[in-house]
């Protein structure tokens, strides 16, 4: 599943990093990428364990805790932290898959990827191109979200960000391992757990058919969870 989740990060906050990210050490991005995305990819990165990469990072993590769509759609077990990219004109980062496994410097955990996010930090209207486009069972999908909107898609997927050819797009993007592995699994939990929460806003909440299919919402993630 593609998702978007919007507003996953406020306007005052992102004024906040836009202050930040301005005086923030960037270095070349390939220093994190494995041996075949390090041919594919140019750009700008902070440094992981940088001080504004945690602050910023952690920010995001914050928010995402508190982001019930997030939480239903990506059931995290761990969250990679969040790494900060720019790409300025003509740095492009062409197809690939990502790593499977990811070692994060700040927390030394090393974390599954199931699940890609991408966090856009700049309006789209202040740059032209940078669209992230995912190969899915329906094509290609070109994504340019509004600043603080977030996509959430599967790491199994191949991607890419096209060729900036004007302006900057700085993005934050993280990964996360989930207490549900298989995609298919996780979308259905995701309907079932989005279906009961809307007819609760329309039922009594001790309808005997929603205290049921909430039984079986949290005993089929006790049956296909793993940590
Ligand atoms: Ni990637």
């Amino acid at each position: 599943m593609l998702l978007e989740i919007e507003n996953v990060l406020s306007a005052e906050a992102l004024t906040r990093f836009h202050e930040v990210l301005a005086r923030a050490p960037w270095a070349d991005g390939r220093a994190t990428a494995g041996y075949q995305s390090a041919l594919a990819k140019n750009n700008h990165q902070l440094p992981e364990d940088c001080e504004a990469s945690r602050m910023l990072g952690g920010e995001i993590l914050d928010a995402l805790n508190s982001n019930l769509i997030f939480q239903s759609a990506a059931l995290p077990a761990r969250i990679f932290p969040p790494l900060f990219n720019r790409y300025g004109p003509g740095q492009a980062f062409a197809a690939h898959v990502d790593n499977a496994m990811r070692l994060s410097a700040q927390t030394q955990e090393r974390i599954r990827t199931d699940l890609s996010a991408t966090l856009f930090l700049s309006e789209p209207d202040t740059y032209d191109g940078g669209e992230l486009v995912i190969d899915g069972n329906f094509g290609a999908q070109s994504v340019k979200l509004k600043a603080g909107d977030m996509i959430l898609y599967p790491s199994t997927s191949l991607h890419g960000v096209n060729a900036v050819t004007r302006g900057a797009r700085v993005a934050a993007v993280f990964w996360v391992q989930s207490l549900v592995r298989d995609d298919a699994c996780r979308d259905m939990l995701f309907d079932l757990d989005m279906s009961i929460q809307r007819l609760r806003a329309d039922v009594e909440d001790a309808h005997p058919s929603l205290i049921t299919l909430t039984g079986v919402y949290h005993n089929l993630v006790r049956r296909w969870g793993a940590p």
